[in-house]
C-alpha cells in the first residue's frame, strides 16, 4: 500500500521497519549534514536559555541529545508515536521519553519553554493540529523550532535536487533499508511540505508570531522559529 502522511498507521509501521538503520542510513544519504543542520539548530536555541524542551518526533533522539548538551540543566523530553523509534533514543541515552502522537500530545498547557521538531512534522496528517498542539503545550514567549527538508529555489539546483530525490535516493535508500518506498514516500512528502513564507504563515496562523526561515545546504533543508503567542 502506498505510503502518505494522513494514514498514520503506515507512517508508523515504516518508521518501525527502518528504526533500526534510521540513524546510520541518514548520516550516509545526508553526507553526514544532519550533524551541521543540527548544530545550527542548537545555536538558534542556545539563547533563548531552555530550561524544558519537548521534542516531538523525536525518533532516534539526535536532536533532544544535542541539545541537551549544550545545555546540560535543561530537561530534555523527546515524545515519539513509534515505539522501535524511542527504543533507539533510550539505547542513545535519552533519560525522559514519552510515546505519544504529536497532534494529541499528553502535556498541560504551558509546560515547556522550547520545543522543537526535526524532519517529523512533513510526515504528520495535520500540521496545523501538530503546530496547535506545540503552541498549547509552550509558555506563553515560548519558542519552536522547526527542522525540516524543503525544495531549493534556485533554478539550476531545482530541478536537479527533484531528479536525484525521485530517481536516484529512492534506489541507494531502497538497497540499504530494504524498504524503497519509505524513501519515494519521503520525496512525495517533501513536494508537499510548505517552505519559506508559507511556512511561516502556516505557523504563525496556529498561535505563534514573528516566525523566521533559515534556509540552508542550497535550500535543501530549512529551520523556521517563532515565539509563542
Ligand atoms: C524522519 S524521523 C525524524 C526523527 C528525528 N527527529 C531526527 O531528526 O532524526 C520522523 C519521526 O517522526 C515520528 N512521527 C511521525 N508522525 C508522528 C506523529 N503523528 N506523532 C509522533 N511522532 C511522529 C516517526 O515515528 C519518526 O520517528
Amino acid at each position: 500500500m502506498e505510503i502518505h502522511k494522513e494514514n498514520p498507521e503506515l507512517v508508523r509501521g515504516l518508521f518501525s521497519d527502518i528504526a533500526g538503520r534510521y540513524q546510520v542510513v541518514n548520516h550516509l544519504l545526508s553526507g553526514g549534514l544532519d550533524f551541521y543542520w543540527r548544530a545550527i539548530a542548537v545555536r538558534l536555541i542556545r539563547p533563548w536559555h531552555p530550561t524544558a524542551v519537548l521534542d516531538v518526533a523525536t525518533g532516534s533522539g539526535d536532536l533532544a541529545m544535542a541539545i541537551g548538551k549544550a545545555n546540560p540543566k535543561a530537561r530534555i523530553v523527546g515524545a515519539d508515536f513509534c515505539r522501535p523509534m524511542l527504543e533507539v533514543a533510550r539505547k542513545n541515552g535519552l533519560p525522559e521519553l514519552v510515546e505519544a502522537d504529536g497532534m494529541n500530545l499528553p502535556f498541560a498547557d504551558a509546560n515547556f519553554d522550547v520545543v522543537t521538531a526535526a524532519f517529523g512534522l512533513r510526515n504528520m496528517a495535520s500540521w496545523e493540529k501538530a503546530l496547535s498542539e506545540m503552541a498549547r503545550v509552550l509558555k506563553p514567549g515560548g519558542h519552536l523550532l522547526i527542522l525540516d527538508f524543503s525544495l531549493p529555489t534556485l533554478p539550476v539546483i531545482r530541478p536537479l535536487y527533484r531528479f536525484y530525490l525521485h530517481h536516484i535516493l529512492p534506489h541507494i535508500a531502497g538497497i540499504l533499508t530494504n524498504r524503497k518506498d519509505a524513501y519515494e514516500y519521503l520525496g512525495v512528502s517533501i513536494e508537499q511540505f510548505p517552505s519559506g513564507i508559507k511556512m511561516t504563515s502556516l505557523i504563525e496562523s496556529c498561535g505563534f508570531k514573528g516566525a523566521k526561515a533559515y534556509p540552508l545546504t542550497l535550500g535543501t533543508v530549512s529551520i523556521y522559529t517563532a515565539e509563542r503567542s
